[in-house]
């Protein structure tokens, strides 16, 4: 019935006193895979003490070796990748090859994230009083970054491990302390990543992780008061944390509906290969995933035929056999993708495949000729399917883009680089690739979403100073 993992607090492994565990069912078998600790709101207030009195310490110890220890965390999780990433393929399904490129890429980003902070935090700045009118040179301002406190991390399900560290090691090299709520699908390889900090060496009571049911202990961790700012990437649940939190600082990566735009003399097989890979990969469950295709009516038929012999090709099955396309994470989302699937039937759009489904496996499907009526023109499936709405000009694809109420990222593909900017330019979203499916990395890029699509900016850079604070000291001259 699944082994149960302890939560870490003050540097222990514990079990919580609730005596409850909540179940973490693998997306393939649909059986309970694994347990974890269904920890109490009295932990959790327990945990904020601790994380509190551990911050005062490690915001006194020098930067560079805040910097060392990262960088001794990020070998030593290189070294767990294969046990990371086989609870990557229980958890979540991510496909074998992708759930060890997670787990590495994850590495990487805490080494860069250990560097780029010494040289960002290691700068600081001097004013001078006299460029103001009416003042004399009789006062020198020299202001640095300072840490927050207490930063709270909650990843998704879909990067459970990277979108941790992602938050992490800002939070760290800055001199914060940090409490991680990871999802409940994930939290076994979250725990496994925590491991390795605590093999690190890290002080204790600074890197805390508990886990839990949301209804118990979500909200009660948002609006703690001892919780100085938040970091979430996930779905709606981020816009319902925005409006209860307190005062601290918020960094909000939601959902997505990434448009790809295709005009006439694009490179067809430059974009087909973008729309597969960028629309299917990791079976449509990244919030950058091309979630619709805009494409000119008069390459509409050569695009969709060379997209669909690609998705011939693709390996549909478990994730340990390295699949390209794997079981959804639950049930309720299978369920959730296939309503979108009928209702586009049922208004008239052409299936480019035939729409198969068992249990959470759900085979990849194409959908032309799809209507701005259609719920799957404006909603984000997180699942292999994708429509494809045809188009007679590049406006029309900015105005089906900026009509949405996400604003992640975008693509366009075309030769010309002139009308490439000028459509990004009018594209509202965070980010626009040019020849090029959306991503989030490189990790050192920023990384945000207009409207419903989050608010503040990542990227290891920004999020070292978004998780920062200036502190200004003023040496007054007689
Ligand atoms: O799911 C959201 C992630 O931030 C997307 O990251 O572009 O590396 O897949 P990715």
């Amino acid at each position: 019935d699944g082994e149960v993992f302890r939560y870490y607090a003050d540097g222990e492994w514990r079990a919580s006193a609730s005596g409850k565990s909540v179940a973490i069912v693998n997306p393939t078998t649909r059986q309970t895979q694994y347990r974890v600790q269904a920890c109490t709101q009295e932990e959790v207030n327990k945990v904020m003490e601790s994380a509190k009195v551990a911050q005062k310490a490690w915001a006194r110890t020098p930067l560079w070796k805040r910097a060392e220890l990262l960088h001794k965390a990020a070998a030593i999780l290189k070294e767990h990748k294969a046990p990371i990433a086989e609870c990557l393929v229980k958890e979540i399904a991510k496909p074998a090859k992708d759930a060890v490129s997670e787990v590495v890429r994850s590495g990487d980003l805490v080494s860069y994230t250990a560097e780029e902070g010494v040289r960002i935090l290691g700068e600081g700045k001097l004013l001078v009083s006299d460029s103001f009118p009416g003042n004399e040179r009789n006062k020198y301002c020299l202001s640095s970054k300072i840490p927050l406190g207490v930063v709270l991390a909650i990843p998704p399900f879909n990067y459970p491990v990277n979108l941790a560290v992602s938050k992490i090691g800002p939070a760290l090299i800055a001199g914060n302390a940090l409490v991680l709520k990871p999802p409940t699908q994930g939290a076994v390889a979250a725990l496994h990543m925590v491991h390795c900090f605590h093999l690190a060496g890290f002080p204790k009571g600074l890197i805390n992780c508990v886990t839990g049911k949301g209804s118990e202990i979500g909200d009660f961790l948002t609006m703690h008061p001892g919780v100085n700012c938040i970091s979430f990437t996930g779905g709606d649940t981020g816009i319902a944390i925005s409006k209860k939190a307190g005062m601290v600082p918020l960094q909000m990566e939601l959902g997505g509906k990434d448009a790809c735009i295709v005009l006439e003399d694009a490179d067809l097989d430059l974009v087909a290969a973008n729309i597969v890979k960028g629309g299917f990969s990791y079976s449509g469950q990244r919030c950058t995933a091309v979630k619709v295709v805009l494409i000119m009516e008069s390459i509409a038929d050569a695009v969709v035929q060379k997209v669909n012999a690609k998705l011939a090709k693709l390996k549909v099955g478990p994730p340990e056999d390295d699949s390209d396309i794997t079981p959804v994470v639950t049930e309720s989302s299978a369920n959730f993708i296939e309503g979108l699937v009928m209702d586009a039937k049922e208004k008239g759009a052409t299936f480019c495949q035939e729409y198969r489904r068992e249990g959470n496996l759900i085979w990849p499907l194409l959908l032309d000729h799809v209507r701005p009526d259609m719920r799957i023109a404006w909603e984000e499936p997180f699942g292999p399917v994708l429509p494809v709405i045809r188009i007679n000009s590049a406006e029309e694809g900015i105005h089906h883009c900026n009509a949405s109420n996400f604003g992640l990222q975008g693509c366009i593909f075309t030769r010309d680089i002139n009308k490439a900017i000028l459509i990004s330019d009018a594209m509202e979203t965070g980010t626009v690739q040019i020849n090029s499916a959306p991503a989030r990395g490189p990790d050192h890029f920023p990384f945000q979403g207009l409207k419903d699509s989050g608010i503040g900016s990542q990227g290891i850079t920004n999020s070292i100073n978004m998780m920062t604070k200036v502190k200004s000291t003023v040496i007054n001259l007689p």
